[in-house]
């Protein structure tokens, strides 16, 4: 049985090096990075995996471990034309290395920070991030037999938490079923199949929706499906699955197993672009018309510190007034999960229902996240 804290480590590795042998060092070891706190990071090495994607590997330049659970995220920032953009990055590495942090990111056509990263970051460059946030992780929901699911860039929660199991020596009865376009796309491709050799409990299965232009492709070939999974993970129905990918590969994930009688109890996921996926992972807040009340009002906000000011109705997330009146606010995930967009309401009063983005003693001090707030007056941010 896993408990959360064989997951939330934050123990020095026995191997130290030179500047984490002082005994401050030591007394700095829990020290937890708040997802509201920004830190610097610098960056050690990059890793190409496939022909698009990259790990950036980073250190804190305090020098301070990381401390997190497999499965969780960060929030980055870089100022990329003038103007701070801020994204998610599942933290790819396990809590278990505690001393360097990975992330490993999809170049997207068109997307601002992806192809920054691919393109700017290199040893010695410093990144600002905000700290470990999600609940996407096994510690919330353990099990003594786990399923997990990923397509494409999906692949990074899953293997911070199939890392971590295999370095606390869990010997942890896990089947991943990961699918990539072509076998050129499958990430970790080599270091599963070492861990696959190391941990007899592990059993890793790739899946390919078609041939590609490499070497011949010996295993499943097409998308995940009942036929499939029946197969290869007879016994899934008595698996926690955790499912991390495309929009369309969750849901078609989703009917899979609901077809063959897993328990959606028993089912958690993590998505990457909250606006594709067809259900929200968990509730935002309702709009007046969702609970029967007028949606005519229209308010007015201010952002103090600019001077601008944008029209809002009370159907609207504050995010997304700004986004129509072409005001830009900082933003991440957009479903009150990751904190980016947290500010101070100086005067007015909003309806807010967050995911854990924010903590109570924030929300008593007047914050509150612009993504997932509907105004029920005029507003004064403090933007
Ligand atoms: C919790 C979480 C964890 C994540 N973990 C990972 C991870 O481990 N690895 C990973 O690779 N990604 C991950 N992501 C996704 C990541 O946060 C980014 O969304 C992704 O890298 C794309 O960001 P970008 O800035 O490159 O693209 P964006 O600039 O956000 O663009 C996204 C798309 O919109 C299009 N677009 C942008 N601007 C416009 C415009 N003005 N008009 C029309 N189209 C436009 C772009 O062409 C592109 O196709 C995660 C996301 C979340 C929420
Ligand atoms: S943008 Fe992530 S919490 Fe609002």
């Amino acid at each position: 049985m896993i408990v959360r804290d064989a997951f939330c480590v934050s123990q020095p590795p026995s191997e130290a090096t030179d500047r984490f042998t002082t005994s401050s060092t030591w007394e700095r070891a829990d020290a937890q990075w708040e997802s509201h706190e920004r830190r610097r990071l610098v960056c050690c090495r990059t890793v190409a995996e496939t022909h698009d994607v990259r790990t950036f590997v980073f250190s804190a330049e305090s020098g301070q471990p990381f401390s997190f659970e497999p499965g969780q995220f960060i929030t980055v920032s870089a100022d990329i034309d003038g103007e701070t953009v801020s994204r998610c990055y599942t933290i790819s590495s396990p809590p278990t290395r505690p001393y360097t942090l990975s992330i490993t990111v999809k170049r997207t056509p068109g997307g601002r920070m992806s192809n920054w990263l691919h393109d700017h970051m290199k040893p010695g460059v410093v990144l600002l991030a905000y700290g470990p946030a999600g609940i996407f992780t096994p510690a919330s929901a353990p099990a003594a037999k786990a399923l997990y699911l990923s397509a494409g860039s999906g692949v990074t929660p899953l293997m911070s938490m199939t890392r971590a199991a295999f370095d606390l020596g869990l010997n942890r009865d896990i089947v991943f079923v990961h699918s990539a376009r072509s076998p050129a796309d499958i990430i970790f491709r080599d270091e599963l199949s070492g861990l696959c050799a190391a941990a007899d409990k592990l059993k890793v299965i790739h899946v390919c929706e078609g041939q590609g232009t490499g070497p011949d492709w010996n295993g499943p070939l097409g998308r995940l499906s009942l036929e499939l999974l029946q197969q290869q993970v007879p016994d899934f129905r008595d698996r926690e699955v955790f499912t991390c990918g495309p929009a369309g590969y969750m849901n078609s994930v989703k009917e899979v197993l609901l077809q063959g009688g897993h328990d959606p109890a028993r089912y958690h996921q993590e998505s990457f672009n909250f606006a594709e996926t067809a259900e929200p992972i968990a509730d935002v807040p309702p709009s007046p018309a969702e609970i029967g009340e007028s949606t005519a009002s229209t308010y007015t906000v201010r952002l103090a510190k600019s001077g601008k000011t944008f029209s809002i109705t009370a159907s609207e997330t504050v995010l997304a007034a700004a986004r129509k009146a072409g005001v830009a606010l900082p933003s991440s995930c957009s479903q009150g999960l990751c904190g980016t967009c947290k500010t101070a309401v100086l005067e007015g009063s909003v309806e807010m229902r967050h995911n854990g983005g924010i903590r109570q003693r924030e929300i008593d001090k007047g914050l509150r996240l612009m993504c997932c707030s509907r105004a029920t007056s005029d507003l004064v941010l403090d933007l």
